[in-house]
C-alpha cells in the first residue's frame, strides 16, 4: 500500500524520526541519463530550514544512490534512493506520546492500526514527501528528454492572493511566490501569523507544457483523474482544480468550453484535459494546502483513554506547508506524467510495432 504509479513505479519507505527515508523505483527504461546532482538540486529546494518561512528542522537530505544506476545511466534495474535522517528531537514528542494532536493523523492511525510510532509523525509526517521528490526528480529527467516540462508555484498565502504568474520567477523567491508584486505582503503575513503561534493555508499553481496530445488512460486512468490522485496523496492537501475548477459550475456552456479552430483552441478552460487524455495544451492546475496543523495554541484534545485536556504543543513547524508543498507537487505530476507517457506507448498497435524485433 505504499506504492505509487503502474509504469512507474514508485514504493517509498522511512519515517519522520526513524535511520531515513527513501524509494524504490521500478520500470524506468534503461538507457535514461541519471543526474545525481539534479535530484540532489530538488531536494535542497524542498529541505526543512532554509529560511524563516520554513521549519527549522534541519536536514541535509542528502541523496545516495543505491542501486540501478551504471555509470550516470538507469540499467532497467529497479532504482533505489535513500536519505538519511540527521535532526530527529524525539524527545519532543514523548510527552504527547497517547495525545491525539488536533488537524494531524496521529488519532486515525491509533485506531486503523492499534499502535503508531509517535516521533514527529511516523509515517504520516510529510517528512516521507522526501522520497517523493527524489523520485519524481529522476522522472522529470524522462520528461525533460521529451521536451516536458512541469513547473510549480505559490499562488496564494491566506487570502493574499497572487494575480500575475511567472513560474520563472518563483524558483528564486523564498517562499515559492508566483506573483512578485504579492510577495512581501504574503512573506509578511506568514511572519505575522507565525508571532501569534499560528498557521496559515495556502494555494498552489501548477503548469505543465509542451504536453503532447494523448496522454491518459480512460475511463479508470484519466490524466485529470490521475493527477487529482497524486495531488490529494499529498499532506495536507484539501481540495484540486483542474483548468477553471470549482468556478465551472458557475459558468455556461458556451463560456467554459474551449471552441476550436484549425489552429488550435481558442481558450483553455477544460485545464488542457478532455475526456481524460491531453489535449495538448498546457494542464493546469490549483492545489489548496490546509493550515499547518501543529500551531502552540491551546486547544481541545483527548489521549488514547478518551480523558480530555488541552494540548500546549511545543516543536519546530512549517507556518504555511504550501511553501514547501510547491516542490513536492510539481514532483508528484512528473510520476503521474512519465507514468502515463508509459502507458500510452502500449495503447495503440503503431506503438506497440515500434517494439516489434525482426
Ligand atoms: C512539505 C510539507 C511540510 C509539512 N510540514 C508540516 C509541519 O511542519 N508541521 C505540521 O504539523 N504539519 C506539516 N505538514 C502537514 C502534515 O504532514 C499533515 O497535515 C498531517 O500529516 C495530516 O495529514 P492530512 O493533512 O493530509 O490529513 C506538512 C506537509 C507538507 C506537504
Amino acid at each position: 500500500m505504499n506504492t505509487f504509479g503502474q509504469r512507474f513505479k514508485v514504493t517509498t519507505f522511512g519515517e519522520s524520526h526513524g535511520s531515513g527515508i527513501g524509494c524504490v523505483i521500478d520500470g524506468i527504461p534503461a538507457g535514461l541519463r541519471i543526474d545525481k546532482k539534479y535530484i540532489q538540486t530538488e531536494l535542497n529546494k524542498r529541505k526543512p530550514g532554509l529560511n524563516g518561512y520554513s521549519t527549522s528542522r534541519k536536514e541535509s537530505d542528502e541523496v545516495e544512490i543505491l542501486s540501478g544506476v551504471f555509470e550516470g545511466f538507469s540499467t532497467g534495474a529497479p532504482i533505489t534512493l535513500f536519505v538519511k535522517n540527521q535532526n530527529q528531537k524525539s524527545k519532543d514528542y514523548e510527552s504527547i506520546k497517547d495525545i491525539f494532536r488536533p488537524g494531524h493523523a496521529d488519532m486515525t492511525y491509533f485506531y486503523k492500526y492499534g499502535l503508531r510510532d509517535h516521533r514527529g509523525g511516523g509515517r504520516s509526517s510529510a517528512r516521507e514527501s522526501a522520497a517523493r521528490v527524489a523520485a519524481g526528480a529522476i522522472a522529470q529527467q524522462m520528461l525533460k528528454e521529451l521536451g516536458i516540462e512541469v513547473l510549480s508555484g505559490v499562488c496564494s498565502v491566506g487570502d493574499i492572493l497572487g494575480e500575475n504568474f511567472d513560474f520563472e520567477y518563483a524558483k528564486t523567491s523564498e517562499i515559492y511566490a508566483l506573483d512578485k508584486q504579492k510577495e512581501d505582503l504574503q512573506k509578511k503575513l506568514i511572519l505575522s501569523i507565525k508571532k501569534t503561534y499560528n498557521s496559515i493555508g495556502g494555494m498552489v499553481l501548477l503548469k505543465i507544457q509542451n504536453v503532447p496530445i494523448g496522454l491518459g488512460e480512460p475511463l479508470y486512468h484519466k490524466l485529470d483523474g490521475e493527477l487529482a490522485k497524486a495531488m490529494m496523496g499529498i499532506n495536507g492537501v484539501k481540495a484540486v482544480e483542474i483548468g477553471e475548477g470549482a468556478n465551472a459550475s458557475k459558468l455556461t456552456g458556451n463560456q467554459h468550453n474551449d471552441q476550436i479552430t484549425h489552429e488550435g483552441f481558442l481558450s483553455n478552460h477544460n485545464g488542457g484535459i478532455l475526456g481524460g487524455i491531453s489535449t495538448g495544451q498546457d494542464i493546469d492546475i490549483k492545489i489548496h494546502f490546509k493550515p499547518t496543523p501543529s500551531i502552540f495554541l491551546p486547544q481541545s484534545t483527548i489521549d488514547v483513554q478518551k480523558n480530555e485536556l488541552t494540548l500546549n504543543l511545543k516543536g519546530r513547524h512549517d507556518p504555511c506547508i504550501a511553501i514547501r508543498g510547491s516542490i513536492v507537487a510539481k514532483h508528484m505530476a512528473s510520476l503521474v506524467m512519465a507514468d502515463m507517457i508509459l502507458l500510452h506507448m502500449n495503447s495503440t498497435m503503431s506503438g506497440v510495432k515500434k517494439f516489434y524485433i525482426k
